[in-house]
């Protein structure tokens, strides 16, 4: 490990200066920011791979982002991104390159992983992506008993899940609108039945998304699949037809019985949740064909080259991960909200929480030590307006002080001008009503009975920042996906984390395994548990016996 991460964050120059700076400026209050700087609306915003970000309704200053970049610079942020790029192993409890930014190279780039150049193994899977999305949105690709598919049906959960569900609806604009295209993520039996129950199983192709082809979730709905369709079909030779594998895992996708040549591969160094782009994107290449699968892949890279090459006072993930961490670790926020003024971005919230908490959700450092700073906070949203007709209150005049994320963006994909101007005007009036409230002088103002007056205040003073895309489109929403990925490691970087790992989702696991044990009919034995969980087995199977 370098020197740059070896002295305790909390010890380092830039930290310290903005702890002082924060005594400083936490009581300052947006309106006296912008009244003090009638430019700030204009000053405070950057752009890149055409998304612009408005960071103005933030509780910093031009000293507080250049406090933050200094940090950034401190923690060797630039020399980690370098790193990255390059393939080395930073991913170093699993020992692993990190390198998702390989998925979307240009043909002809080279970036190597011990010695290999990745990028034409990525081209090479990406032409058969072409090749079979093309024959099945075509037709050429047949059922078993010559039927044309016309249902796909994704078996995945975690990264094999969150990332192409959130692309197909938020590319539904583009998709094939003949091709039914469902996800199957929930060992809860309901999640097949109610995905599958008006398919037929002749015209239905299932795709089994497993990095590693042995989580458990996957693998039994994956069976359950199987037995659907050749129930239906009667005969066994039929998976071949209707089943394709995404992972890493060869001989396991074999003994599952789907022929390799039907078996789309990644590799280690794609994280699951950073694999939306891979081989794992088969069902939203299937849903959106390929050209425009490769105008994602064009916005990603744009994004990837926006955050390596940009100093980092107008770089995009850096002033936005940097300005969490100035909530997380400053002001002590512990929860951060993403809220899309976009219908079809109503899963990116859900797919940011597993990008970020599971990356981050961490607390020893990569040498193993404990953190003794907050790492990464809670991240929730629900698309706009929805939303203010639900939890805004809190997010006004709550307790906490809960960071924002708007996005939305200029041109709509549907009817109406009036209805776009009205969702935009809610999105700017909800960051304008956090940033400067209205005072108890306003408030009576408007003749509030005074016992009212507390009630009606708006305290303001509520960070947000405002992403502006042109129009939703897969260039743009690859921008926005990379934009987040590279907050991710920028915070990862500065806290000293391994964001790559995910050894907190191991114990679950395991323990899920052995009460599994105990709930087989016939399994008689006392449960071996803690008493609640002992008595809980027990309700459970009297429950279950009557
Ligand atoms: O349990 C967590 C996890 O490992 C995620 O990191 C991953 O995205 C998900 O499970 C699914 O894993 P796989 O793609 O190997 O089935």
């Amino acid at each position: 490990m370098s020197t740059a991460t070896s002295t305790p964050l909390t010890a380092r120059r830039a930290w310290l200066a903005l702890g002082a700076h924060y005594d400083a400026i936490r009581d300052v209050h947006l309106r006296e920011l912008f009244a003090a700087d009638p430019e700030r609306g204009t000053r405070m915003t950057a752009e890149g791979a055409s998304l612009f970000l408005d960071y103005s309704k933030h509780r910093a200053t031009p000293e507080t982002l250049s406090l933050l970049a200094d940090l950034a610079r401190e923690c060797g942020l630039s020399e980690r991104t370098k790193a990255m790029f390059s393939g080395e192993k930073i991913n170093v409890t699993e020992n692993r390159a990190v390198l998702h930014v390989a998925l979307r190279a240009a043909r002809g780039t080279t970036i190597s992983v011990d010695g290999v150049n990745v990028v034409p193994l990525v081209h090479e899977v990406l032409d058969r992506m072409r090749a079979f999305t093309t024959a099945v949105r075509d037709g050429a690709w047949k059922g078993f008993t010559g039927r044309q598919i016309r249902n796909v049906v994704n078996i995945g959960i975690g990264g094999s899940d969150l990332g192409p569900a959130m692309a197909h609806r938020a590319l539904a604009h583009y998709s094939k609108r003949d091709l039914t295209v469902r996800f199957v993520s929930n060992v809860d039996g309901t999640d097949f039945a109610e995905a599958t129950r008006d398919l037929d199983p002749a015209e239905t192709l299932c795709i089994v998304s497993s990095k590693t082809f042995t989580t458990i979730e996957t693998m039994t709905n994956a069976a359950r699949a199987r037995e659907w369709l050749v129930g239906a079909l009667g005969d066994e030779r039929a998976v071949s037809r209707h089943f394709v594998a995404v992972s890493t895992n060869e001989s396991a996708v074999r003994k599952f019985g789907i022929d390799p040549a039907n078996m789309f591969g990644f590799w280690d160094w794609v994280g699951g949740r950073y694999s939306m782009d891979s081989a794992i994107g088969l069902s939203t290449m299937l849903a959106i064909g390929a050209d425009n699968f490769d105008a994602m892949l064009g916005g990603l890279r744009a994004m990837d080259e926006h955050f390596r090459d940009t100093p980092f006072e107008r770089n995009l993930p850096v002033i936005m991960g940097m300005l969490g961490i100035w909530y997380a670790d400053f002001f002590g926020a512990q929860s951060a909200a993403v809220l899309p003024y976009d219908q079809y971005l109503a899963r990116f919230p859900s797919y940011l929480q597993q990008l970020i908490m599971e990356s981050n959700g961490k607390s020893v450092t990569l040498g193993g030590d404990r953190v003794r700073y907050a790492t990464s906070p809670v991240i929730w949203g629900e698309p706009g307006t929805n939303g203010q007709h639900s939890f805004h209150q809190l997010l006004h005049q709550g307790t906490s002080l809960i960071p924002v994320d708007f996005i939305a963006f200029t041109k709509r994909l549907n009817p109406s001008a009036a209805q776009h101007d009205l969702l935009i005007a809610n999105m700017l009036a909800q960051a304008a009503a956090l940033a400067f409230g209205k005072t108890a002088a306003e408030v009576r103002a408007e003749g509030t009975a005074e016992a009212l007056v507390a009630h009606r205040v708006f305290e303001g003073n509520r960070p947000s920042s405002v992403i502006l895309g042109d129009k939703l489109t897969p260039a743009t929403l690859g921008a926005l996906i990379a934009l987040y990925e590279h907050l991710v490691f920028t915070q990862g970087v500065v806290w000293g984390i391994d964001s790559f790992d995910q050894w907190g989702v191991e114990l679950g696991k395991t323990l899920a395994n052995r009460i599994a044990a105990d709930l087989t009919p016939g399994a008689d034995t006392t449960p071996l548990h803690d008493s609640s969980t002992n008595a809980l087995i027990s309700r459970y199977r009297a429950g279950r016996a009557q």
